[in-house]
């Protein structure tokens, strides 16, 4: 192994230090939400106690620096990102919250009937529920794009389905259910030969791996902080700015104007013109303090690093008889999808629950996935920066003594 201070980290994470059912926690639970560093706790802790006010409405001093606090939090989220101007960084609940505010905004204004919308079949729920609405609501068709077994997008079939009717293509980063990392660089580049904007859903690859959205070019991008070490209830979108620009507002409400009568309101200028209401404040300031704390390890240290988890975990888990991956393909992130013959992935969480294993069991709302592989569901594994080999054969030693037992 490449050195990585895992061990220095994990001491930065005191839920690390839990014992489940009177055993150490092994969270590997990481896909559906990670856990939080002191930087991130001790900074939300603070701003309550010290900076707490609401923003951009007051001229009091604790409203000055509760505002500097949560726009310099934005800055961070821009240069994470690479983003050209915080007008592009648009504050949201999360993931599905952003891909709900182009599919109402973008999509509503845009979109006819007969246009197309398409999308992959290896997408979360939070990437297919808010096109099926829109399309509801427009008369525009959903076009899903195949995957192959090992859980790859065929890239020729994408291409054929891009067409003159094609509005709008929205496809996952990387697959929260297969690990599958897409070539979303060669995806833009289709897309935009076409002159069609792309959506990426980045809420799983954000905290594996540098993303650039300028050098990617895609046209928004969609994630969360609670999946990058930071707060739940806070997220983030980025779009284009002239495409921000042109979109009409989600939510209407307080912050998101410059001038309201009863006769017609004028709207905010970029960002807040996407912003209604009071945001989470201490929680984007929470977001903003994760990010220094990952800008400090480096993505490029914990993507190398966790390539390395993942290639571990890989060879054990063949190594086991009765186990099948769900989700093999070349290029992938860490998270071990399995099922084991003859016994069920919630038993197979719930036992693995009792030596103190945190992993996710179910159809990961990715309900189609499930169908393509003809499984009720999956066992999950999937890792963060602060897991380690040990912790990879205490769930692989589980596995084979509950194979022993029950299989
Ligand atoms: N989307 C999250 C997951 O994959 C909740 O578990």
């Amino acid at each position: 192994m490449t050195h990585f201070p895992v061990e220095k980290i994990r001491l930065d994470f005191p839920i690390l230090e839990e014992k489940i059912r009177n055993k150490p926690l092994v969270y590997l639970d990481n896909a559906a939400s990670c856990q939080k560093p002191n930087a991130v706790i001790d900074t939300i802790s603070h701003v309550y106690r010290h900076d707490y006010a609401n923003v951009h409405r007051g001229v009091h001093t604790l409203s000055v620096r509760s505002t500097d606090k949560f726009e310099s939090a934005r800055e961070k989220i821009r240069a994470f990102i690479n983003a050209d101007s915080t007008k592009e960084i648009i504050i949201t609940k999360g993931t599905t919250e952003s891909i709900n505010l182009v599919a109402q905004t973008y999509g509503k204004a845009n979109l006819k009937p007969g246009d197309e919308i398409l999308i992959t079949a290896m997408e979360h729920h939070s990437n297919i529920v808010p096109w099926q609405m829109l399309c509801e609501q427009t008369g525009a068709i959903l076009k899903v794009a195949p995957i192959n077994q090992q859980g790859e997008l065929i890239v020729t079939e994408f291409e054929k389905l891009l067409g003159d009717k094609t509005r709008l293509v929205a496809v996952v980063h990387m697959s929260n259910a297969l690990g599958t990392i897409n070539p979303v660089k060669n995806i833009i580049d289709l897309a935009h030969s076409r002159s069609i904007p792309v959506l990426l859903d980045g809420a799983q690859a954000i905290p594996h791996m540098a993303v650039d959205v300028q050098a990617l070019d895609c046209d928004f991008y969609a994630f969360s902080g609670h999946k990058l070490y930071g707060p739940s209830g806070v997220g983030i979108l980025y779009g284009k700015r002239a495409l921000l620009e042109a979109m009409p507002p989600y939510q209407g409400g307080g912050d998101m104007i410059r001038k309201v009568t009863f006769e017609e309101t004028e709207y905010n200028s970029l960002p807040y013109k996407f912003e209604a209401g009071t945001p989470s404040i201490a929680d984007v300031i929470g977001l903003g303090a994760a990010i220094d704390y990952l800008n400090d390890i480096g993505m490029d240290a914990i993507a190398a690093y966790e390539a390395e988890l993942l290639d571990y975990a890989t060879e054990k888990a063949r190594q086991i008889k009765g186990l099948r991956i769900i989700g093999e393909a070349a290029e992938k992130g860490a998270i071990l999808s399995f099922v084991l013959d003859r016994i069920h992935p919630h038993d197979i969480g719930t036992m693995l629950d009792s030596l103190g294993v945190a992993i996710r069991a179910g159809h990961h709302c990715a309900m189609p996935v499930m169908d393509f592989y003809e499984v009720p569901a999956t066992a999950r594994a999937s890792f963060a920066m602060y897991n380690t080999q040990q912790e990879i054969d205490v769930l692989m030693n589980g596995i084979e003594s509950l194979i022993e037992v029950f299989g």
